[in-house]
C-alpha cells in the first residue's frame, strides 16, 4: 500500500521585495512512497528539499498538484484538506521535525520531548519516564534533563528536537537532517532509534546530507535538482 502519492506537484514564490520576482522552488514533482518505506531526500542546498516536506506537512500550501496520504480512516489529499484536518493528522499520524529546534520557553527538556506524549499517554510520569529513557540513549548529559532547551548547543537541540519527534511512534515521520551534527556514536543511536520506528511500520521521509546515514538508514534516495525529481544534465535557463 502507498502511504503516500505525490503527482505534478510545484511550489513558486512570489518574492514581493524584488518586483514579484517569482521563484519555481518544486516542478512536476512526482514520486509515491510505500507504507513502512524509509526514502531519503538528498540535493544540493537550495534544491527544493524543505519546500517538499514543508509541502507535505502543510506549512506551506503548494501551487498545484495533489498529495494523497493514506491516514487510518482512508485517502486523504494534503493540498486541499481544510486546515481542522490536517491539525488532526498531525497530532495523530503525521510529524514533522525541521532541522532546527524552535523552543518552548521556560518548559524542561524533559517536557519538551514528551510533549506528543501527554496525548495519549495519560500518566505523565510514565511518559517522562519514556523520555528520560530516550534522552539516556541519546547522551544527553543527566543535568540537562530538567534545564530548558533555549541555551543548549546545536547537537544537544538536535537531540531534543529528534526525541519530541520520535518518542510518540507517529505513523509517518518527516524529518530534516536528523543526524547533522552529530557525534558518530549519537548519529547511530539517532540511525537506530528511526529504525525501530520502521519495523513498526512508521514510514519515513527524511532529508539528509550525510552519506553514513543514508547508506545506513533509507531504502532508496530521491534527488532533487533545481526543484525536479533526478539528476538533471543541465542547469535550466533563467
Ligand atoms: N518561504 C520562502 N519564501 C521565498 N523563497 C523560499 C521560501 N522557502 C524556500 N524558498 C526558496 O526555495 C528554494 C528551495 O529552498 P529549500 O529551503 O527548499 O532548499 P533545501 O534543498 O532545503 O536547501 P538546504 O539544503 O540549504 O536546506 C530556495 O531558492 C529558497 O530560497
Ligand atoms: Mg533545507
Amino acid at each position: 500500500m502507498n502511504i503516500l502519492e505525490v503527482t505534478d506537484l510545484g511550489k513558486a514564490f512570489n518574492l514581493h521585495i524584488l518586483r514579484d520576482k517569482k521563484i519555481d522552488a518544486l516542478k512536476d514533482i512526482n514520486f509515491s512512497m510505500k507504507e513502512g518505506e524509509i526514502i531519503g531526500l538528498t540535493g544540493k542546498s537550495g534544491s527544493g528539499k524543505s519546500s517538499l516536506m514543508k509541502c507535505i506537512y502543510r506549512t506551506y500550501l503548494a501551487s498545484y498538484g495533489e498529495i494523497i496520504y493514506t491516514s487510518l480512516e482512508g485517502k486523504i489529499d494534503l493540498v486541499k484538506a481544510d486546515d481542522h484536518k490536517i491539525i488532526e493528522l498531525r497530532k495523530t499520524e503525521i510529524t514533522y521535525c525541521s532541522q532546527f529546534l524552535s523552543v518552548i520557553p521556560r518548559v524542561p527538556a524533559v517536557d519538551v520531548v514528551c510533549e506528543n506524549l501527554f496525548r495519549i499517554e495519560k500518566n505523565k510520569e510514565e511518559a517522562r519516564a519514556k523520555s528520560r529513557e530516550m534522552l539516556e540513549q541519546l547522551g544527553l548529559p543527566q543535568e540537562l534533563w530538567d534545564a530548558y532547551p533555549s541555551t543548549f548547543s546545536g547537537g544537544e537541540q538536535q537531540r531534543i528536537n529528534v526525541a519530541r519527534s520520535i518518542i510518540a511512534s507517529p505513523r509517518f515521520l518527516l524529518i530534516d537532517e536528523p543526524t547533522a551534527s552529530l557525534d558518530a556514536r549519537t548519529k547511530d543511536v539517532v540511525i537506530d532509534l528511526i529504525l525501530r520506528l520502521k519495523k513498526n511500520g512508521t514510514s519515513v521521509l527524511c532529508i539528509s546530507h550525510d552519506e553514513y546515514t543514508l547508506n545506513k538508514l533509507v531504502d532508496r534516495r530521491l534527488e532533487l535538482t533545481f526543484g525536479q525529481i533526478g539528476p538533471l544534465e543541465m542547469q535550466p535557463a533563467n
